[in-house]
């Protein structure tokens, strides 16, 4: 609560001063139980949370928006909904956004509006800026948790994760570090107008982060490479639609081409310290891959 007191909102508390949208996801999770743990009163929006929010029913917005100060705002990937949700916000009092984006979004050749969550994120980025409020913007590497969680979840379990990703590396980051940077960013002075890159303290293969995985659980687990054709047509054959398939590809190829590997210093230049290395989130959800 100290450092709410610090940033000059306290003032302005009201029933439910944060709005974390995406709130029961991945990164959104953890900044819940953050601001909570500092006593802030915070809304979780999504269709599951507490408040019933749907990015597709507008009519979920204000009541989501109501006395909010500041938000968390994890986009709908594939949607341009990031910029009305936006100006609502303003226009309803908000003062600061915290805005979570992706990798790769200024960096030509990546993906970019090539991939439906690029498009999403370009925009959203520029309603951000746009805004005339406080602003932070977040641009994780692939998040750790989508081995435990998340896109990956299903394969690690069932033994091999078939990927087009080549012999490329990515810089996994913890969505628990993702969520300590949004919230210094949601309740402390000083990140307004910054752009932080985040990602863990070193790049690891796919092969790699599978093998510590199994290490860890004693469960069996390969990487499987593919290329982009054959992913397309194997996910397709499972049902995906076609362009799903693509746009998944897609999303992976920065992987394959090398263009995943580096490391940013976001967490370090918001928090002073180093980011969680994949070891350290692999022990802590070992667990969830057992049940
Ligand atoms: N995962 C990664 O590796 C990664 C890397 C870089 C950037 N990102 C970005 O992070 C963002 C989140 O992606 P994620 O995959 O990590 O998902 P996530 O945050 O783990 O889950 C999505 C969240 O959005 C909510 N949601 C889904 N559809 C909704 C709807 N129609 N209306 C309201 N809420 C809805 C879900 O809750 P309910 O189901 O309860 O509605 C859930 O809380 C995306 O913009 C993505 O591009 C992800």
């Amino acid at each position: 609560m100290a450092r709410l007191i610090r940033s000059g909102l306290a003032g302005l508390m009201t029933t439910h001063r944060f709005l974390v949208t995406g709130g029961t996801g991945k990164s959104g999770s953890h900044v819940v139980s953050r601001l909570r743990a500092q006593g802030a009163p915070v809304r979780v929006a999504s269709r599951t949370g507490e408040s019933a929010f749907d990015w597709h029913d507008r009519a979920t917005w204000d009541t989501a928006l109501d006395g909010v100060k500041a938000v968390y705002l994890v986009p709908l990937d594939g949607h341009l909904l990031t910029r009305p949700f936006v100006e609502r916000a303003v226009k309803l009092g908000v003062e600061r956004l915290v805005l979570l984006s992706g990798r790769g979004v200024d960096v030509p050749g990546y993906s970019g509006e090539a991939n439906s969550a690029g498009a999403t994120h370009v925009d959203g980025e520029s309603a951000v800026r746009a805004s005339g409020i406080d602003w932070t913007i977040l641009r994780p590497a692939w998040f750790a948790q989508n081995f435990s969680e998340g896109i990956f979840r299903d394969a690690v379990l069932a033994g091999e994760l078939r990927l087009p990703a080549g012999n490329g590396a990515a810089s996994f980051v913890d969505a628990v570090d993702i969520a300590a940077v949004a919230v210094a960013a949601l309740t402390e002075d000083g990140h307004q107008g910054e752009t932080y890159e985040l990602s863990g303290p070193r790049a690891l293969t796919i092969a790699e982060a599978v093998a510590e995985i199994a290490e860890a659980t004693g469960r069996s687990v390969r990487y499987v490479p593919l290329s982009p054709g054959r992913f397309v047509s194997e996910l397709t054959e499972q049902g995906w639609p076609v362009v799903e398939a693509e746009d998944y590809a897609e999303a992976v190829s920065p992987i394959r081409r090398g263009m995943d590997a580096h490391l940013s210093d976001g967490v370090w230049r918001a928090l002073g310290r180093q980011p969680r290395d994949f070891t350290d989130f692999v022990r802590a959800a070992a667990r969830t891959w057992r049940d």
